[in-house]
Protein backbone atom coordinates (compact mmCIF):
# COMPACT_ATOMS: atom_id res chain seq x y z
CA UNK A 1 0.00 0.00 0.00
CA UNK A 2 2.73 2.69 -0.48
CA UNK A 3 3.47 2.69 3.15
CA UNK A 4 6.91 2.19 4.39
CA UNK A 5 7.70 2.19 8.11
CA UNK A 6 9.75 4.26 9.91
CA UNK A 7 12.72 3.34 12.82
CA UNK A 8 13.83 0.62 11.21
CA UNK A 9 11.72 -2.00 12.03
CA UNK A 10 12.16 -5.16 10.74
CA UNK A 11 9.65 -7.45 8.53
CA UNK A 12 10.07 -11.26 9.00
CA UNK A 13 12.67 -11.23 10.96
CA UNK A 14 14.87 -9.75 7.84
CA UNK A 15 17.31 -6.72 8.12
CA UNK A 16 15.48 -3.33 6.92
CA UNK A 17 17.66 -1.12 4.25
CA UNK A 18 18.53 1.62 6.22
CA UNK A 19 18.38 4.75 4.40
CA UNK A 20 17.54 8.15 5.29
CA UNK A 21 14.29 10.50 5.50
CA UNK A 22 14.42 12.48 2.06
CA UNK A 23 16.33 15.71 1.81
CA UNK A 24 13.95 18.15 1.03
CA UNK A 25 15.21 20.99 -1.05
CA UNK A 26 13.09 24.24 -1.22
CA UNK A 27 13.35 26.06 -4.59
CA UNK A 28 11.24 29.82 -4.15
CA UNK A 29 11.66 32.91 -6.93
CA UNK A 30 9.59 35.13 -8.71
CA UNK A 31 7.20 34.05 -12.01
CA UNK A 32 9.93 33.10 -14.62
CA UNK A 33 12.94 33.66 -12.70
CA UNK A 34 14.34 29.65 -13.92
CA UNK A 35 12.89 27.42 -10.89
CA UNK A 36 11.63 24.53 -13.07
CA UNK A 37 14.77 25.32 -15.49
CA UNK A 38 17.35 25.23 -12.15
CA UNK A 39 15.75 22.25 -10.41
CA UNK A 40 15.80 20.77 -14.85
CA UNK A 41 19.55 21.22 -14.58
CA UNK A 42 19.86 19.93 -11.15
CA UNK A 43 18.57 16.45 -12.38
CA UNK A 44 20.41 16.84 -15.28
CA UNK A 45 23.57 17.33 -13.93
CA UNK A 46 22.73 14.25 -11.11
CA UNK A 47 22.45 12.09 -14.32
CA UNK A 48 18.76 11.78 -12.66
CA UNK A 49 16.56 13.31 -15.44
CA UNK A 50 15.51 10.26 -17.49
CA UNK A 51 16.09 7.68 -14.82
CA UNK A 52 13.27 4.94 -14.04
CA UNK A 53 11.88 5.42 -10.65
CA UNK A 54 13.48 2.53 -9.19
CA UNK A 55 16.65 3.95 -9.94
CA UNK A 56 16.06 7.63 -8.83
CA UNK A 57 17.69 8.91 -6.37
CA UNK A 58 16.03 13.24 -6.91
CA UNK A 59 12.97 14.02 -7.75
CA UNK A 60 11.14 17.53 -8.24
CA UNK A 61 7.40 18.37 -7.50
CA UNK A 62 5.82 22.14 -8.29
CA UNK A 63 3.51 24.04 -6.11
CA UNK A 64 1.76 23.98 -8.56
CA UNK A 65 0.12 20.87 -8.28
CA UNK A 66 -1.13 22.25 -4.99
CA UNK A 67 -3.74 24.91 -6.28
CA UNK A 68 -6.66 24.56 -4.73
CA UNK A 69 -10.06 24.12 -6.63
CA UNK A 70 -11.40 27.20 -7.98
CA UNK A 71 -15.76 27.65 -7.88
CA UNK A 72 -17.47 28.10 -11.19
CA UNK A 73 -17.33 32.30 -10.49
CA UNK A 74 -13.59 31.52 -9.99
CA UNK A 75 -12.99 30.14 -13.15
CA UNK A 76 -14.77 32.19 -14.50
CA UNK A 77 -12.38 34.99 -13.93
CA UNK A 78 -9.33 33.00 -14.07
CA UNK A 79 -10.38 32.50 -18.31
CA UNK A 80 -10.29 36.22 -18.49
CA UNK A 81 -6.74 36.67 -16.14
CA UNK A 82 -8.80 37.82 -13.63
CA UNK A 83 -7.83 35.25 -10.83
CA UNK A 84 -5.09 36.21 -8.43
CA UNK A 85 -3.49 32.96 -8.71
CA UNK A 86 -0.18 34.72 -7.04
CA UNK A 87 -1.71 35.29 -3.59
CA UNK A 88 -1.34 32.54 -0.89
CA UNK A 89 -4.64 31.94 -0.82
CA UNK A 90 -5.06 30.39 -4.23
CA UNK A 91 -2.77 27.62 -2.59
CA UNK A 92 -4.21 24.40 -0.75
CA UNK A 93 -1.90 25.00 2.34
CA UNK A 94 -3.28 21.91 4.22
CA UNK A 95 -2.95 19.47 0.92
CA UNK A 96 0.53 20.73 0.41
CA UNK A 97 1.79 20.63 4.27
CA UNK A 98 0.71 16.70 4.59
CA UNK A 99 1.94 15.99 1.34
CA UNK A 100 5.27 17.24 1.91
CA UNK A 101 4.91 15.05 5.06
CA UNK A 102 4.11 11.62 3.46
CA UNK A 103 7.04 12.49 1.42
CA UNK A 104 9.38 13.07 4.43
CA UNK A 105 8.08 10.03 6.11
CA UNK A 106 9.19 7.72 3.19
CA UNK A 107 5.51 7.10 1.86
CA UNK A 108 4.63 6.83 -2.17
CA UNK A 109 2.75 9.87 -2.86
CA UNK A 110 0.31 11.06 -6.30
CA UNK A 111 0.47 14.58 -7.28
CA UNK A 112 -1.82 15.93 -10.20
CA UNK A 113 0.06 17.54 -12.60
CA UNK A 114 -1.11 21.35 -13.20
CA UNK A 115 -3.41 22.48 -16.62
CA UNK A 116 -2.31 25.58 -16.88
CA UNK A 117 -5.00 26.17 -19.91
CA UNK A 118 -7.95 24.72 -17.70
CA UNK A 119 -6.62 26.24 -14.80
CA UNK A 120 -7.16 23.59 -12.77
CA UNK A 121 -5.37 20.15 -11.00
CA UNK A 122 -4.97 17.06 -13.91
CA UNK A 123 -6.16 14.28 -11.97
CA UNK A 124 -5.30 12.34 -15.44
CA UNK A 125 -1.63 12.96 -15.42
CA UNK A 126 -1.01 12.48 -12.06
CA UNK A 127 2.85 11.81 -10.56
CA UNK A 128 4.07 9.26 -8.85
CA UNK A 129 6.84 10.07 -6.01
CA UNK A 130 8.33 7.27 -4.90
CA UNK A 131 10.94 7.19 -1.79
CA UNK A 132 13.77 9.46 -3.23
CA UNK A 133 16.56 10.26 -1.73
CA UNK A 134 16.41 14.09 -2.34
CA UNK A 135 13.58 15.70 -3.27
CA UNK A 136 13.20 19.05 -4.67
CA UNK A 137 10.06 21.20 -4.41
CA UNK A 138 9.75 24.50 -7.03
CA UNK A 139 7.02 26.96 -6.79
CA UNK A 140 6.91 31.18 -6.27
CA UNK A 141 5.19 31.06 -2.51
CA UNK A 142 7.59 27.38 -0.89
CA UNK A 143 8.49 29.81 1.52
CA UNK A 144 5.59 31.85 2.54
CA UNK A 145 3.83 29.39 4.71
CA UNK A 146 5.99 29.25 7.91
CA UNK A 147 4.68 25.27 8.48
CA UNK A 148 5.70 24.19 4.93
CA UNK A 149 8.97 26.74 5.07
CA UNK A 150 10.00 24.72 8.28
CA UNK A 151 10.25 21.58 6.50
CA UNK A 152 13.19 22.22 4.24
CA UNK A 153 16.90 20.96 4.69
CA UNK A 154 17.94 23.56 1.69
CA UNK A 155 16.33 26.63 0.94
CA UNK A 156 17.41 28.39 -2.93
CA UNK A 157 16.15 31.51 -3.70
CA UNK A 158 16.34 31.81 -7.87
CA UNK A 159 16.93 35.50 -8.32
CA UNK A 160 16.51 37.02 -11.79
CA UNK A 161 15.20 40.61 -12.38
CA UNK A 162 11.69 41.22 -13.13
CA UNK A 163 12.49 42.38 -16.35
CA UNK A 164 14.42 39.69 -17.83
CA UNK A 165 11.39 37.48 -15.90
CA UNK A 166 8.26 39.39 -17.76
CA UNK A 167 10.51 38.76 -20.84
CA UNK A 168 10.35 35.36 -20.18
CA UNK A 169 6.59 35.26 -18.98
CA UNK A 170 5.30 36.75 -22.01
CA UNK A 171 6.25 34.10 -24.85
CA UNK A 172 5.75 31.38 -22.02
CA UNK A 173 2.50 31.70 -21.29
CA UNK A 174 1.40 32.63 -25.12
CA UNK A 175 3.33 29.53 -26.35
CA UNK A 176 2.90 27.03 -23.67
CA UNK A 177 0.00 28.72 -21.50
CA UNK A 178 -2.01 29.18 -23.63
CA UNK A 179 -2.54 33.16 -23.16
CA UNK A 180 -2.80 35.68 -25.26
CA UNK A 181 -1.19 39.06 -25.09
CA UNK A 182 -3.30 41.40 -23.24
CA UNK A 183 -4.36 38.74 -20.49
CA UNK A 184 -0.85 37.99 -19.74
CA UNK A 185 0.16 41.67 -19.50
CA UNK A 186 -3.11 42.76 -17.68
CA UNK A 187 -2.68 39.30 -15.18
CA UNK A 188 1.09 40.40 -14.88
CA UNK A 189 0.30 44.43 -13.71
CA UNK A 190 -2.79 43.34 -11.80
CA UNK A 191 -1.82 40.50 -9.59
CA UNK A 192 1.76 39.06 -10.42
CA UNK A 193 3.62 42.20 -9.86
CA UNK A 194 2.25 43.28 -6.63
CA UNK A 195 1.67 39.65 -5.11
CA UNK A 196 5.39 39.13 -6.25
CA UNK A 197 6.41 41.99 -3.62
CA UNK A 198 4.07 41.69 -1.09
CA UNK A 199 4.63 37.60 -0.37
CA UNK A 200 7.47 36.37 -2.78
CA UNK A 201 10.28 38.80 -2.34
CA UNK A 202 9.61 39.35 1.24
CA UNK A 203 11.01 35.25 1.50
CA UNK A 204 14.22 35.58 0.32
CA UNK A 205 16.09 36.50 3.75
CA UNK A 206 14.61 32.71 4.48
CA UNK A 207 17.30 30.96 1.93
CA UNK A 208 20.23 29.73 2.58
CA UNK A 209 21.75 30.54 -1.05
CA UNK A 210 20.09 32.92 -3.50
CA UNK A 211 20.80 31.97 -7.04
CA UNK A 212 21.27 35.40 -8.81
CA UNK A 213 20.60 35.32 -12.67
CA UNK A 214 19.11 31.45 -12.57
CA UNK A 215 19.98 28.80 -14.86
CA UNK A 216 22.87 31.52 -15.97
CA UNK A 217 24.26 30.50 -13.20
CA UNK A 218 26.11 27.55 -13.72
CA UNK A 219 29.18 28.34 -11.19
CA UNK A 220 26.07 28.25 -8.36
CA UNK A 221 24.29 25.29 -9.94
CA UNK A 222 27.73 23.53 -10.10
CA UNK A 223 28.26 23.78 -6.69
CA UNK A 224 24.23 22.87 -5.32
CA UNK A 225 24.87 19.47 -7.48
CA UNK A 226 27.90 19.23 -5.58
CA UNK A 227 26.87 18.91 -2.29
CA UNK A 228 23.73 17.26 -3.44
CA UNK A 229 26.45 14.66 -5.27
CA UNK A 230 28.03 14.88 -1.57
CA UNK A 231 24.20 13.97 0.15
CA UNK A 232 23.68 10.94 -2.32
CA UNK A 233 27.29 9.22 -2.09
CA UNK A 234 26.88 5.88 -0.12
CA UNK A 235 27.36 6.94 3.40
CA UNK A 236 27.31 10.28 2.68
CA UNK A 237 26.32 13.12 5.46
CA UNK A 238 22.65 14.81 5.36
CA UNK A 239 24.69 17.54 8.06
CA UNK A 240 21.79 19.17 9.47
CA UNK A 241 19.28 17.36 8.27
CA UNK A 242 16.33 16.20 10.50
CA UNK A 243 16.64 13.45 12.39
CA UNK A 244 17.63 10.36 10.64
CA UNK A 245 15.13 8.20 10.73
CA UNK A 246 15.70 4.56 9.12
CA UNK A 247 13.24 3.59 6.53
CA UNK A 248 12.52 0.73 4.79
CA UNK A 249 11.32 0.74 1.13
CA UNK A 250 9.76 -2.16 -0.44
CA UNK A 251 9.53 -0.39 -3.89
CA UNK A 252 13.41 -0.89 -4.14
CA UNK A 253 13.42 -4.95 -3.06
P1 LIG B 1 9.90 29.49 -13.38
O1 LIG B 1 9.71 28.04 -13.16
O2 LIG B 1 10.66 30.18 -12.29
O3 LIG B 1 8.62 30.21 -13.67
P2 LIG B 1 11.06 28.72 -15.90
O4 LIG B 1 12.20 27.83 -15.59
O5 LIG B 1 9.80 28.11 -16.40
O6 LIG B 1 10.78 29.69 -14.67
O7 LIG B 1 11.57 29.80 -16.96
C1 LIG B 1 10.67 30.74 -17.54
C2 LIG B 1 10.88 30.78 -19.05
O8 LIG B 1 12.16 31.29 -19.33
C3 LIG B 1 10.81 29.40 -19.72
O9 LIG B 1 10.25 29.54 -20.98
C4 LIG B 1 12.28 29.00 -19.81
O10 LIG B 1 12.51 28.14 -20.89
C5 LIG B 1 12.96 30.34 -20.01
N1 LIG B 1 14.28 30.40 -19.37
C6 LIG B 1 14.57 30.02 -18.11
N2 LIG B 1 15.86 30.25 -17.83
C7 LIG B 1 16.41 30.80 -18.95
C8 LIG B 1 17.71 31.27 -19.30
N3 LIG B 1 18.70 31.22 -18.43
N4 LIG B 1 17.89 31.79 -20.53
C9 LIG B 1 16.87 31.84 -21.40
N5 LIG B 1 15.62 31.42 -21.15
C10 LIG B 1 15.39 30.90 -19.93
O1 LIG C 1 6.24 28.69 -13.19
P1 LIG C 1 5.81 29.91 -12.45
O2 LIG C 1 6.55 30.13 -11.18
O3 LIG C 1 5.80 31.13 -13.30
O4 LIG C 1 4.30 29.60 -12.03
C1 LIG C 1 3.62 30.47 -11.17
C2 LIG C 1 2.82 31.48 -11.96
O5 LIG C 1 1.79 30.82 -12.66
C3 LIG C 1 2.15 32.52 -11.08
O6 LIG C 1 2.83 33.75 -11.19
C4 LIG C 1 0.71 32.60 -11.60
O7 LIG C 1 0.37 33.91 -12.01
C5 LIG C 1 0.71 31.71 -12.82
N1 LIG C 1 -0.51 30.92 -12.97
C6 LIG C 1 -1.38 31.22 -13.99
N2 LIG C 1 -2.50 30.48 -14.15
C7 LIG C 1 -2.80 29.47 -13.33
C8 LIG C 1 -1.94 29.15 -12.26
C9 LIG C 1 -0.79 29.91 -12.10
O8 LIG C 1 -1.12 32.15 -14.77
N3 LIG C 1 -3.91 28.79 -13.52
MG1 LIG D 1 7.86 26.93 -13.23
Amino acid sequence: NGDVRVNGIKENGTDAEEVKTPFLIGVAGGTASGKSTVCKRIMEQLGQADMDHTQRQVVCISQDSFYRELTEAEKAKAKKGLFNFDHPDAFNEKLMYDTLQSILAGKIVEIPSYDYRSNSRDFENKLTIYPADVVLFEGILVFYFPAIRDLFHMKLFVDTDSDTRLARRVPRDINERGRDLDQVLTQYMTFVKPAFEEFCSPTKKFADVIIPRGADNTVAIDLIVHHIGEILRPGGCTANAAPIIQLKRRDRE
